[in-house]
């Protein structure tokens, strides 16, 4: 990386980054600028560590100094930025072998202070508390949260991520092409933001919750490879690993086939992987959709680890809790924790119950396998010959959950999860990828009882599914959709689309929408199909879940410099914001509150 260093010297006033010196250094003349980020004071000595995003390196002032260097080191605070000039030279006492500038100090002829700080909220340096502040604190300071190392180093891994992304991208022959910000609604399920227009009154843009309708367009125009890095936005609630302003790698291929899409998409997580983290990511493998729920009851496993569901025939039991679960249609699975038996109390277990009541399960059943093969707990009712079905053995815990089927998977896919994270068996620095296919296409609205496309309607559907469109399988259609998974995170989903026009308008009236509603909202994405569209395809990743892996934090908001709180504000900035109402009057519009 080039440092501000190799800058020739009658551009700048520095000699040196503060990460730079090294015992070939000794005797040099330099001049250091940075922050303060610590200071010792033993009376006859002052140490001061000055910090600059590339290290810290130690500033010495003893009676070998002058006045101006006494006076500014005595007046240097944390977080002061100054200025060193001195020698650098081996340290007195030996190396700091934790420290890269280690086997150096700075013997100070001056420090000349550039700046002060007002009290800090919290402290910043490299032995600083940064991190144990509030995040509400360190999101309303965000200058400062943004000064510690720790952040730094996330988007440094950000920026290596953006170069490796266009290199990769580049060098397989995709075009970086930007889309408008200032949009029509697209239709990838969230609410949208809306940007009222003064030169129409009445009329309102939307900004983009993907680039996804352009991108196709970009195909039938005959661009072959978009990509683009780009914002995507959308009004939906926030979770850890989601922000309503997030970044893209936005990707359309023409003529493509699913393998060529895993083919070339996969290599790109691989050049990811290896060029910042130095991991060999090798082959990912497949799941299918339905693969997936059965072996782990969610779409995004965490492949990690072991846990994986078997689905139960105990059609027959006479254990009443699971025979009414299954007579009234419901399934029952269960999964067996090794070593499980002296592993998880009575109180863990009661906690896992109040767990999985979470996603509507009624309860959890369990059992554990004694030294002898016998079973303790509730499932010690069930019929011995149906328990060898789970497979445990001595030692291990079984945890079963019986109910309507979406129940079951989901509770006991994310309670895989839970048991995971609590009895620690996630090995630490490991990367679990895989990619699920063959979705449903269709899923039908809990409260409205109307079908919406899985991922988008767009997507499509597997050509001997076509036919049941519309019909009362619905719900068995499949799509040519997929999505990639890391860590249990979807990290980029996307999708074979419909080019055909014909097509595309048969999926819109099967999800409801008339012709009207359906050409005034994509009006000219259905023309621009009836012009000689190519087969394409693509996909987008979750730019910054992927640094959120890279960089090795469970918080998104860790990875984006500037992020909004889990209820979409920005503290710092503080937005959203009341605006004047001259301006509102200007967009045509009235408030409410
Ligand atoms: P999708 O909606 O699956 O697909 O989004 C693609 C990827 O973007 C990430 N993602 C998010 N990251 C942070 N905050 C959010 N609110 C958020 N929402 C989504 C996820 C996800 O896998 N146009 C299609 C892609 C296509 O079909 O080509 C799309 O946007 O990692």
């Amino acid at each position: 990386m080039a440092t501000p260093s190799s800058d020739a010297a009658s551009l700048s006033r520095r000699t040196h980054n503060c990460g730079e010196l090294r015992p070939d250094d000794a005797g040099a003349t330099v001049v250091l600028q940075g922050w303060v980020d610590s200071v010792r004071d033993n009376g006859g000595v002052i140490f001061l560590l000055v910090r600059d995003r590339y290290g810290v390196t130690q500033v010495t002032v003893d009676d070998r100094c002058g006045e101006t260097a006494w006076e500014g080191a005595r007046a240097a605070r944390l977080e002061y930025v100054v200025e060193v000039h001195g020698t650098a030279q081996l340290r007195d006492g030996g190396a700091n072998k934790d420290m890269p500038t280690g086997a150096i100090e700075v013997l100070a002829g001056s420090v000349r202070i550039l700046s002060s700080t007002k009290p800090l909220p919290f402290v910043i340096g490299s032995g600083g508390k940064g991190a144990d502040a509030s995040e509400e604190v360190r999101l309303t300071y965000r200058y400062l949260d943004l000064r510690r190392p720790e952040m730094q180093q996330r988007l440094f891994v950000r920026h290596k991520a953006y170069q490796v992304t266009r290199k990769y991208l580049d060098g397989h022959g995709f075009t970086e092409v930007e889309t408008p910000i200032l949009n029509k609604s697209t239709p990838e399920g969230a609410r949208d933001y809306l940007v009222p227009s003064r030169v129409h009154a009445g009329e309102w843009f939307a900004l983009p919750q993907s680039p996804q309708i352009f991108k196709q367009i970009l195909m039938i125009s005959g661009f072959d490879r978009y990509f683009q890095i780009c914002k995507c936005f959308r009004d939906e609630d926030l979770r850890a690993d989601r922000q309503p302003e997030f970044t893209q790698i936005d990707i359309e291929i023409s003529f493509a086939t699913w393998p060529l899409v895993h083919e070339l998409m996969s290599g790109l997580v691989r050049s990811l992987w290896k060029e910042i983290k130095g991991v060999e990511v090798g082959e990912i493998p497949i799941l299918t959709y339905a693969e997936a729920i059965a072996r782990f009851g969610v779409d995004n496993p965490d492949v990690r680890f072991a846990l994986e569901h078997v689905t139960l025939d105990w059609a027959s039991t006479e254990f009443r809790v699971v025979a009414g679960a299954l007579e009234t249609g419901g399934i029952a699975k269960g999964f067996v924790v090794p070593g499980g038996a002296d592993r998880a109390s009575r109180k863990t277990i009661d906690a896992w119950t109040e767990f999985v009541r979470r996603y509507r399960l009624g309860g959890l059943l369990w059992g554990k396998v004694q030294d002898d093969g016998s079973w303790s707990g509730p499932l010690s009712k069930v019929e011995p010959a149906l328990l060898a079905q789970l497979g445990a053995g001595p030692g291990d815990l079984a945890l079963v959950a019986a109910g309507p089927a979406t129940h079951v998977h989901t509770g006991l896919g994310r309670l895989r999860a839970h048991v995971a994270r609590e009895l620690d068996l996630i090995p630490s620095d490991t990367y679990g990828f895989v990619w699920v296919t063959a979705f449903p296409a269709f899923e039908q609205d809990e409260e409205s009882g109307r079908w919406v496309a899985v991922h988008h309607p767009f997507t499509k559907p597997l050509d001997e599914h076509i036919p049941l469109m519309g019909t009362d399988r619905m719900g068995e259609v499949l799509s040519d959709a997929y999505d990639i998974v890391c860590n249990g995170y979807e990290i980029g989903g996307g999708s074979i689309r419909i080019h055909d026009q014909a097509l595309q308008s048969k999926v819109f009236a099967s999800l409801g929408l008339s012709e009207d509603e359906a050409r005034h909202k994509f009006g000219f994405l259905l023309d621009a199909l009836s012009y000689g569209a190519p087969p394409h395809g693509g996909l987008a990743f979750g730019f910054d879940r992927i640094v959120m892996l890279l960089s090795g934090t469970e918080n998104i908001r860790d990875v984006i410099a500037f992020p909004k709180t889990t209820t979409a504000q920005d503290l710092m900035a503080g937005s959203p914001s009341t605006v004047d109402a001259a301006q509102l009057a200007e967009l045509h519009v009235k408030n409410t509150v």
